[in-house]
């Protein structure tokens, strides 16, 4: 991994896994950054880096075939690892089309532009020779599988059952990059990990969300009854499970990605009152997001055994680390949260 190209690289996993590979790597010769900048891209989370050497930032959409490929002539990247996405749940809900447009077919773009990049007989359609040592990696999401009942964990080789039209689009995608990868010999993964916390979170998303208001002494909108679960892996785990990917993990493989952390949500969010001394009488149960899977859970065992990562992250430290992060960048927080966050706000909780 020499020249590394990193989509969506402004965003929560995407920032957080610039810094890491920035900071632990020493192959790396030049990383560019693209993304659109949606309301969830954020190159203040990248300021401390922006200046290294390695480090470029590349304004685009995935989905300009014109402007992917150039960038692929003018980098001669050896790997990708696409985060470039919509990510909100709920806000596929109310806006399904632009999840579809920039998780599959921005997807089908990148495919494209790396296959015929790094294809060594592009004109033949039989050919499934690439350039030595070239890697495309998709990071996509255990919602894939769908939800759980009370018992079992999602495995590599269950069928896929999204349920929301987030799942739908990123189940799609990997549809598209599974196919890229038998059809025309593509040197692809797929990872797939759970619920991601830490650091650089936009607080439209559960954790970031619930420290935001309890901070302001707001409501905290549980769903339902708050019993949904789901399977929390510290960001900086997440960017350390990649790279063992993009180093060991065999071509063409799938990957699940599991911090071993199953959690109730009403749990998560009485955690974060207590930790921020705040009463229990803000949590407010209100109507539950429609199709709402009830639990995830994710089995780790195929990339514990074969590549020998492990989460390093008890949830108790990375909650007490992910707090104080947001207790220490308030200026990063009130950026986040003026303007858009705030008609976004009163469009999915009312006031
Ligand atoms: P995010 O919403 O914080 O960031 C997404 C980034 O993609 C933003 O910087 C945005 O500007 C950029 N982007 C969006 N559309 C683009 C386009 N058309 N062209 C270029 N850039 C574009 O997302 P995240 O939470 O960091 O998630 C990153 C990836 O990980 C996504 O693919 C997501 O599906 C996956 N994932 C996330 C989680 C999680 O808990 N956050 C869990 C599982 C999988
Ligand atoms: P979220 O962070 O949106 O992640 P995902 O839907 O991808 O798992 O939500 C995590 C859980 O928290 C999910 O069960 C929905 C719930 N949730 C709430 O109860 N209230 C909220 O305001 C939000 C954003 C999420």
């Amino acid at each position: 991994m020499k020249n590394i190209l990193v989509t969506g690289g402004a965003g929560f996993i995407g920032s957080n896994f610039v810094h890491y590979v920035l900071q632990t790597r020493d192959d790396i010769q030049r990383l560019v950054n693209y993304d659109l900048l949606t309301y969830a891209g954020n190159l203040e989370n990248l300021k401390d880096i922006e200046k290294d050497p390695r480090y470029t930032f590349a304004r685009g959409d995935i989905r300009d075939r014109k402007a992917v490929k150039e960038l692929f002539n003018e980098y001669d990247f050896d790997t990708v690892v696409h985060f470039a996405a919509e990510s909100h749940v709920d806000r596929s809900i109310t806006e399904p089309e632009v999840f579809l447009t920039t998780n599959v077919m921005g997807t089908q773009t990148l495919l494209d532009a790396a296959k015929d990049h790094w294809k060594l007989a592009p004109e033949d359609k039989y050919s499934r020779e690439y350039k030595p040592g070239v890697r495309y990696l998709q990071v996509s999401t255990d919602e894939v599988y769908g939800a759980l009942g009370k018992t079992g964990m999602f495995t590599e080789t269950m069928p896929l059952a999204p349920n929301s039209p987030y799942s739908a689009s990123k189940a799609g995608a990997d549809m598209v990059v599974r196919a890229y990868g038998s059809t025309y010999g593509l040197p692809v993964n797929i990872t797939r990990c759970s619920n991601n916390y830490g650091p650089c979170q936009f607080p439209e998303k559960l954790i970031p969300l619930m420290i935001h208001n309890a901070l302001g002494d707001k409501a905290l909108p549980v769903y339902g009854d708050g019993m949904q679960i789901r399977d929390w892996l510290h960001v900086k785990d997440h960017c350390a499970a990649i790279c063992a990917v993009l180093d060991r993990g065999r071509v063409g493989e799938v990957y699940n990605i599991g911090g071993n952390n199953e959690k109730a949500n009403l749990d998560i969010v009485r955690l974060i009152l207590s930790a921020l001394d705040k009463p229990e009488s803000l949590i407010a149960h209100v109507a539950d997001r429609p199709g709402h899977d009830r639990r995830y859970a994710i089995d780790n065992g195929k990339i514990t055994s074969e590549l020998g990562w492990k989460p390093e992250y008890t949830f108790e430290q990375g909650m007490t680390e992910t707090i104080q992060w947001y207790l220490d960048h308030p200026a990063w927080v009130e950026h986040v949260t003026s303007g858009a966050y705030r008609n976004y706000y009163k469009r999915m909780y009312g006031s």
